[in-house]
């Protein structure tokens, strides 16, 4: 589907001595939205041609390279004036700028170059994408004033598990700045590829980047024929630094360590606590293969890699990982435990020696970068033992790193899976995207993100650098890939690091989201286009026996749908309100604008003897898992193995306990339901249940039947199982299923002695 009809520039046509001239006039409701924007339209505007002069200090070189770049060709007639570019707005936020705009010109003032350079993105994006020939374009007078909210705002690419090129990155890190953003999170090694050159190991790559293939899908069976490979060279990694900074982007490198160091014990055995032999990893997941802080040689390898990358990286940070590191062979190394013994680590306070032999590692790398000036930032389970104050925590496994590290006085970055991940699906319709790790972050559920928690005080709320969102390439290969999974959800990115939380706005977002993706479409980069699909919403009308479906789309899009699982097409029938459905059917709509047609949502409507029954839960769902509430388990609409779509709910530490209150007296002899296993998220399967049924003329619950399942082995990663229950034919006028979980993980779990989540779906009955 192609927007650029949805752009929502306005198009005079002014008469110009005897010549008739188009004018398109700019939109300063840019993405990100200026903080604010005032107009005078009693003062004439600013009228651009392609004569434009742009007047800039030497010291602004740079900016006025970029403002030329971004005059649309075509444009015909004289500029009504020049545009000034300046660098001494006083502004206590540096990356600050105002641009003041009349009928003689246009002034971008930052209070750094940063800043004006950010001015003249919002001119840029402020322009229609697409203008038609002989136009000129109209920008209308008064003033911009715009300053970000957060000092630190990120991307993260991971280029190890697949490698991209350096056009590629290049192309990477236009699309950030296109955005607002100023931090290049690179993640340069992996335990399935080391990207980076490294002079006094040079093995690194003549060994470490080369893998001959990847296991397919998430667990095989079997691996591809593609062999992947690839690194930057020092000289072409300082090239990327300067291509980010002419952009005001830093370029954080990521060395992962102590965890995920395969492809570097794969070039020196030595590395790893067995000595090896090793092998740059086929496989994805968290390896328990890790390097050995036993051995002197390991320490002295991390301090060189790191004063090497230091060397590249002008940046303030250095990212040294941290995640992910099993401790299982150090518990059994002579040389990891002799150094335990040497540095006199016990167990404290819960705390196993070997994982403070991880905090060893982690202060050790710390105290290297500290060295050169720098800070070090590493993901949240660095905090699971004692470890420098000058440490910035990445929160990724949700929030909680950001609340115990800024309790501890640490600087935070919020990356929480929740929101952050862009290797997450995006639409809650799996079977019709690439294949993804799972997941769901919607470009709504992005945009939702609020990086200060509103349980930190005002003094940790000050800790709290910003937020990033993160891609890692496992099910990645290609760079148009790479896109798809970026946008929009960057645009949705941009505006929870530049917006104040009182100006966000989800709805008047959408309305601004046409133009940036007619910028996509001009730049030539691919994106996802789910925004302009129909956001449809199920709701439970138990009274009526009936699912009742809301749809909403993009201002200007019209909604059809069909019943009947065929596409819908511009004659299907109009959605004007909310549509009542109470039979067996497969539910599809489809935007429509000004004939393009958007991608069909598609849901499948199964009505059984529960469906659309009224349901209560003992005990509500987990926060995050709640969803829509009870009413869900009978629905009628069964969620498929991505927990995430809103379809489960979500329980950890209590028993799901449903009861169903059936319109009227039914026989049942049957009784099932879905639990959605995804096992290394936690996801496990349930150990028991018990089926209660009242009868009619008695308000007592009787127990029908109850099972219990063994402990789930270890070999189930993702499923959805189906339980089914039996029991004599009973007359139920009332139903109370148990659903009992897993309490705490079994042992063969990486997070063995945590709770295990319990995901619950439909509820079905025979
Ligand atoms: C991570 O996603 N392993 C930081
Ligand atoms: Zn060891």
């Amino acid at each position: 589907m192609k927007l650029k009809h949805a752009l929502f520039t306005a198009v005079a046509f002014l008469a110009a001595g005897s010549v008739s001239q188009a004018r398109s006039v700019a939109s300063y409701r840019t993405i990100p939205l200026p903080h604010s924007i005032t107009l005078t339209p009693e003062v004439s505007p600013f009228i651009l041609g392609a004569d434009v002069e742009i007047d800039a200090p030497e010291s602004l070189a740079n900016e006025a390279r970029f403002m030329r770049e971004y005059i649309p060709a075509g444009l015909k007639g004289k500029s009504s004036g020049k545009i000034t570019l300046r660098s001494d707005l006083v502004d206590i936020n540096p990356e600050a700028y105002m641009i003041t705009l009349g009928p003689d010109g246009v002034t971008v003032n930052g209070a750094s170059p940063a800043g004006t350079f950010y001015g003249v993105q919002t001119l840029r994006k402020s322009m229609p994408a697409e203008l038609d020939a002989d136009c000129q374009v109209e920008l209308p007078a008064g003033q911009i004033i715009d300053r970000p909210r957060f000092a630190y705002r990120g991307t993260h690419f991971d280029v190890s598990r697949h490698f991209f090129t350096l056009d590629e990155v290049k192309t990477f890190i236009d699309m950030i700045a296109l955005h607002g953003i100023n931090t290049f999170h690179w993640h340069l090694t992996d335990d399935q590829g080391w990207r980076i050159e490294i002079k006094k190991y040079p093995r690194l790559t003549e060994v470490g980047s080369y893998r001959p293939n990847s296991i397919i899908g998430r667990t095989g069976p079997g691996y591809d024929n593609t062999p992947v490979s690839g690194f930057y060279t020092q000289d072409e990694a300082r090239e990327i630094v300067k291509y980010a900074a002419d952009r005001h982007i830093q370029v954080i490198p990521e060395i992962d360590l102590p965890g995920h160091m395969m492809a570097a014990m794969a070039s020196y055995p030595e590395l790893g606590c067995t000595g090896g032999p090793y092998e740059v990893w086929r496989a994805w997941g968290v390896n328990d293969g890790v390097l050995c802080p036993g051995k002197d040689g390991t320490m002295q390898f991390i301090a060189d890699v790191l004063n090497e990358v230091m060397d590249i990286f002008p940046a303030p940070y250095i990212h040294i990982g941290g995640d992910e590191c099993p401790k299982v062979l150090w518990t059994k190394c002579p040389h990891c435990q002799a150094r335990i013994k040497e540095l006199g680590l016990v167990e404290k306070n819960g705390v196993s020696p070997e994982s403070q032999l991880q905090g060893y590692v982690t202060s050790f790398a710390c105290n290297v970068v500290r060295e050169h000036g720098k800070s070090a930032i590493g993901w949240d389970e660095i905090l699971e033992c004692e470890i420098p104050q000058d440490a910035i925590i990445m929160s990724w496994r949700g929030v909680e790193g950001a609340t115990e590290g800024t309790k501890r006085g640490h600087r935070a970055i919020l990356t929480p899976t929740s929101h952050c991940y862009f290797d997450f699906y995006q639409t809650k319709d799996t079977a019709n995207e690439p294949y993804a790790i799972g997941g769901l972050t919607t470009v709504e559920r992005v945009y939702s993100l609020e990086p200060c928690l509103p349980t930190m005080t005002s003094e940790e709320k000050a800790l709290v650098m910003g937020c990033q969102a993160n891609l890692w390439t496992e099910y990645i290969p290609t760079f148009s890939h790479v896109q798809y999974m970026e946008l929009p959800r960057l645009a949705a990115l941009s505006e929870v690091q530049w917006l104040d939380p009182d100006k966000k706005n989800f709805e008047d977002f959408k309305t601004r989201i046409p133009a940036i993706m007619a910028m996509y479409d001009k730049m030539g980069y691919n994106y996802a286009k789910h925004i302009a699909d129909v956001d449809v919403r199920y709701d439970v009308d138990s009274d009526r026996g009936a699912l009742v479906m809301t749809c909403s789309a993009l201002p200007g899009y019209d909604i059809r749908y069909t019943l009947d699982g065929t596409n819908p097409t511009a004659e299907s029938t109009l959605y004007t309100e909310p549509v009542a459905i109470d039979k067996d059917c497969v539910i599809k709509t489809t935007t429509f604008n000004k004939g393009i047609e958007g991608h069909p949502v598609c849901d499948t409507l199964a009505v059984g003897l529960l469906t659309f029954a009224k349901c209560t839960l003992a005990v509500e769902p987990d926060a995050g898992y709640a969803f829509n509430g009870a009413q869900q388990l009978v629905d009628g609409l069964s969620g498929s193995c991505n927990y995430r779509t809103g379809r489960w709910l979500g329980f950890s530490g209590r028993n799901c306990d449903a009861t169903i209150e059936l319109s009227q007296p039914k026989t049942l002899s049957e009784v099932s339901f879905n639990v959605d296993v995804f096992s290394c998220d936690g996801l496990v399967d349930c150990r028991g249940v018990e089926v209660y049924a009242q009868t009619p003329g008695s308000d007592k619950f009787e127990l029908l039947a109850s099972e219990e399942y063994p402990e789930m082995d270890r070999s189930k990663e993702f499923d959805v199982v189906n339980h089914v229950v039996k029991f004599k034919p009973t007359e139920v006028k009332k139903l109370r299923v148990v659903i009992k979980p897993q309490w705490v993980l079994p042992e063969w779990h990486l997070l063995t002695g945590c709770l295990g989540f319990l995901f619950v779906d439909e509820i079905s009955a025979k």
